[in-house]
C-alpha cells in the first residue's frame, strides 16, 4: 500500500490543503515550525485512528475552529482500485470511514496500512526505562501476529482483575492462577524468541548498509523466564502470595520483562554515545520493517521525522541509499540538501506550500 494523495482540513496549521505523494521518496523541508511534523501525524493517523503525538483530537483541530478531517487515498500495487480511509472529527465526536463506510470499532483500521515511524526521541528505546521498550515489542508483535495480540489483551485484563483481588478479597485470587500462567507462558517464550529474531535482522541490516559485520544482540530477560511448566507457574504464584498481597500486586510476569540490548558484547545502555544510540534504534526500526515486510508481504510506509540528526554524513548516506530499496518514504529534512542523494522521488517545500 502507498499513500497517493492526502488532504487536510482544519488540521494543525493546515486549512485546506492535498498532497499527491510519490510511491518511493517524499523530502518534505523547511525550517522548524513550518508543520512538517503535522503531516507525518496525519498520515501516521489513517492507520490506526491515533496520533502518535496526543490522544486529544481537540488539540488536532485548528485554533478557532471545531472540526477537521483527514483523507488519505491509498493504492495497492497488486489491486487496481483505491482505499480511502477518512477520519472525521465533528461535535465532539471521531468517526473513522473505510471507503465512505464507517467502522465499527478501531480495530477493523489497524494493520491496514502499516507504518514503520522513526522520531527524534526514539532513543528513549535504548535510554528510557523498560516500559518503553516492553511497549515497542508488545506492539510490534502484536502486529505480526494476531494470537499474540488476543493473548496479550486476556492476560492484561486478567491481571489486572488479579491484582484488584489481592487487594480486596486476597483468598480468591487463585481463581485467577491457571489462565494467568498459561498465558504468561506463552508471551514470555514469544517475546525471548521475537528478541532473538530481532537481533539477527538487525545484523543483516546493518551489513547490507554499512557492508561490515557488527554483533548486534537483543536478549530477553525476565525473571520468570526459568519457570517452564504451568504447574510451577501456578506453584510460584502460591508460594509468593503473601508478598504479593503485602505489595499489592502481582510482582512477576511479562509486565515485568525487559530487552537487553547490547552490540559487540557492550551494554548499549551504559556505553553508547548519542550517535550509536541513535545508530541502534535506526536499525532497530529498519529491522521491523524487514521483519514486516518479510513475514507480512506487504511494504510498510517508512514516516522518518528529524531522526538522523546526530549521524555523520557517511552513516547518514548510507542508509538513505539503503531506505530508497524500500517502500514508501516520507522524511522530514530542515535543509534540502541533506538529502539530495534522495532524487528519485518528490520534494515538499513546506513554508511555501499554499495553506
Ligand atoms: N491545533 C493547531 N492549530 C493551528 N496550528 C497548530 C496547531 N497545533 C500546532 N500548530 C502549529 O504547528 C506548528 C508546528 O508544526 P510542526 O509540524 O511540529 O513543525 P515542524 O515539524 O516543521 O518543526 C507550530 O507553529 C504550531 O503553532
Ligand atoms: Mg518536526
Amino acid at each position: 500500500m502507498f499513500l497517493k494523495e492526502l488532504s487536510l482540513c482544519s488540521f494543525r496549521n493546515y486549512k485546506n490543503l492535498s498532497f499527491k505523494f510519490s510511491e518511493k521518496i517524499n523530502v518534505l523541508y523547511g525550517c522548524n515550525g513550518v508543520g512538517k511534523t503535522n503531516i507525518l501525524e496525519a498520515i501516521y493517523m489513517l492507520g490506526n485512528g491515533y496520533s502518535f503525538k496526543t490522544r486529544f483530537d481537540k488539540e488536532l483541530i485548528q485554533y478557532n475552529d471545531n472540526n477537521y478531517s483527514v483523507r488519505g487515498i491509498f493504492n495497492d500495487e497488486n489491486i487496481s482500485y483505491n482505499t480511502i480511509i477518512d477520519i472525521i472529527y465533528q461535535k465532539s465526536s471521531k468517526h473513522i470511514l473505510i471507503d465512505k463506510k464507517e467502522i465499527k470499532s478501531r480495530k477493523d483500521i489497524i494493520g491496514r496500512v502499516l507504518y514503520i515511524l522513526f522520531l527524534p526521541n526514539d532513543t528513549e528505546l535504548v535510554l528510557g526505562d523498560p516500559k518503553a521498550r516492553r511497549d515497542y515489542f508488545n506492539m510490534f508483535i502484536s502486529t505480526i501476529s494476531s494470537e499474540y495480540l488476543n493473548i496479550l489483551i486476556k492476560y492484561t485484563k486478567l491481571l489486572k482483575m488479579r491484582n484488584a483481588c489481592l487487594v480486596q478479597k486476597p483468598n480468591e485470587a487463585y481463581i485467577y492462577n491457571k489462565d494467568l500462567a498459561k498465558y504468561a507462558l506463552y508471551l514470555i517464550d514469544q517475546n525471548n524468541q521475537y528478541a532473538k529474531m530481532f537481533g539477527q535482522y538487525m545484523n543483516e541490516i546493518f551489513s547490507k548498509i554499512f557492508n561490515a559485520n557488527n554483533l548486534y544482540d537483543i536478549k530477553y530477560s525476565n525473571s520468570a523466564m526459568e519457570i517452564k511448566t504451568e504447574t510451577e507457574y501456578i506453584e510460584k504464584l502460591e508460594s509468593t502470595l503473601q508478598t504479593q498481597i503485602k505489595m499489592k500486586t502481582t510482582f512477576f510476569g511479562p509486565h515485568r520483562g525487559d530487552y537487553i540490548f547490547s552490540y559487540n558484547s557492550n551494554n548499549s545502555k551504559r556505553f553508547s554515545s548519542q550517535g550509536e544510540n541513535r545508530m541502534f534504534t535506526l536499525i532497530m526500526k529498519l529491522a521491523s520493517e524487514l521483519m514486516l515486510s518479510n513475514i507480512k508481504k506487504c511494504s510498510p510506509i517508512l514516516l522518518i521525522d528529524d531522526a538522523m540528526l546526530e549521524l555523520d554524513n557517511y552513516k547518514r548516506d548510507s542508509i538513505l541509499k539503503y531506505i530508497k530499496t524500500r517502500g514508501q518514504v516520507f522524511i522530514t529534512v530542515t535543509e534540502e540538501d541533506k538529502v539530495k542523494d534522495l532524487n528519485d522521488g518528490l520534494s515538499f517545500d513546506i513554508k511555501n506550500i499554499n495553506i
